[in-house]
């Protein structure tokens, strides 16, 4: 029997609404994405990425004051104890960096000097989602290292998250312009409601688990392709592409054998994903001020073919792959990039769920065999 002959049954759980929440409207009419009522354009293009994790986080954006204290605390959190790093080391080196993360994350719980409070301690959910943001490029860049041999480098609790971030990655500090490319498709990145990634995380801080959980499942669960995973497959695709004069006949020969082109489509816009035009804006000033536009123009044929045959929009992961390829960050970190602006919205969002808790424990519809005897074992 088809499962959508259930009435009651929305596979994907598309369009069934699950949850409350006052941290973030996705408006597929106007194409918006806001934050606490902020849209996330004018954060992003006025804003920081410390603005925007301070205002998921605390649930209000600081004043200059509270600003340069949010700075502090993220400088001074950087670190990570050096037992996480020899976690980190023990892995074999073809680990994906996803998973770095997710270990890395799992080391560091108990690390956490909240991490005996009840997960039920607010202020101290609150203080958590602090250090693991501030935590979090930290150990990207430096799983990075470890998987390329590299030593470590300690973070600079002067710089940003995306200065910092850039720092730790290259070995030396970014130009400002680079800064601030990264830092806004981190706060383009930070958060968008009811996502797979942010919703298995719900799941997981419900059953009263702790913040730190929420956040390994959160890595887990944003690694695969469907979702975070996006933005490095689209990178690859536009690789294997080369140029923009085979970029139209090879999504055509693409669609034709049936196969998802990375970076395209959404579950929630279909009008427009809010966040690609600011992307697309800052990948094509790159590849001005490189004087190389061919990744512009192959992404753009990418576009047009899609749009003409499927009328299927590019998101978010397309413009942030060929916008980070541009800025020469390593394919295999794009999707842990991902992981260093969303655990501000996981965050947050394991704190609202918290602050009025109830099990997550959707029902299904069983179509196994029907009630049977007991077959003894040796008659099987
Ligand atoms: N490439 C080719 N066709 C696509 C497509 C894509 N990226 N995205 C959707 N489609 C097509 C589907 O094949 C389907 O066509 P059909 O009705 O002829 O079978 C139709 O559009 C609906 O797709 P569906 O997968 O049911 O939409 P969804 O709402 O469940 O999926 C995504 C949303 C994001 C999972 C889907 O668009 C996708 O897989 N995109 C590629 C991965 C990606 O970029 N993920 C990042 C999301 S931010």
């Amino acid at each position: 029997m088809a499962a959508t002959a259930y009435p009651n049954y929305s596979p994907g759980l598309e369009g069934i609404v699950a949850g409350i929440t006052k941290i973030c409207e996705i408006d597929k009419e106007h194409s918006r994405l806001i934050y606490r009522g902020i849209d996330a354009h004018d954060i992003a293009e006025w804003g920081s990425f410390e603005e925007t994790a301070h205002l998921l986080i605390h649930g209000a954006l600081p004043n200059a004051q509270e600003l340069a204290a949010f700075r502090k605390t993220l400088g001074e959190e950087r670190q990570i104890p050096g037992q996480v790093y020899d976690v980190l080391r023990l892995l074999p080196t073809n680990t994906h960096p996803m998973d770095y993360a997710r270990a890395g994350f799992a080391a560091l719980a108990s690390f956490d000097p909240d991490y005996a409070t009840s997960p039920l301690d607010r202020a101290a959910n609150v203080r958590k989602a602090v250090r693991i943001t501030a935590k979090a490029g930290t150990i990207v860049a430096n799983s990075h290292r470890i998987r390329h041999g590299q030593p470590i480098i300690e973070p600079d609790p002067s710089l940003g998250t995306a200065g910092n971030f850039l720092y730790m990655l290259h070995g030396k500090r970014q130009d400002a312009f680079t800064e601030k490319v990264l830092d806004t498709s981190l706060t383009l990145y930070a958060e968008h409601g009811f996502n797979a990634s942010t919703f298995a995380c719900r799941v997981t801080v419900a059953t009263l688990s702790d913040i730190y959980s929420g956040i390994v499942t959160g890595i887990g669960t944003l690694h695969g392709a469907l979702h975070g995973g996006a933005n490095e497959e689209a990178m690859k695709m536009l690789i294997e592409i080369g140029s923009a004069d085979r970029a139209e006949a090879w999504v055509k020969d693409a669609l034709e054998t049936k196969k998802k082109i990375m970076g395209f489509g959404h579950r929630e816009y279909k009008k427009g994903d809010s966040r690609v035009p600011i992307l697309k804006k800052l990948a094509r000033e790159i590849g001005e001020r490189k004087g190389d536009m061919h990744w512009v123009e192959t992404a753009e044929i990418v576009e047009k073919t899609m749009m003409d045959i499927k009328g299927i929009i590019p998101n978010v992961d397309f413009p942030a792959a060929y916008a980070y390829y541009q800025l020469g960050i390593p394919i295999e970190i794009y999707t842990p990039i991902f992981v260093v602006a969303r655990v501000t919205g996981w965050s947050a969002h394991a704190i609202e769920q918290l602050d009025n808790n109830r099990l997550i424990r959707p029902a299904c519809i069983y179509e196994g065999p029907g009630l049977r005897p007991w077959p003894a074992l040796e008659s099987r």
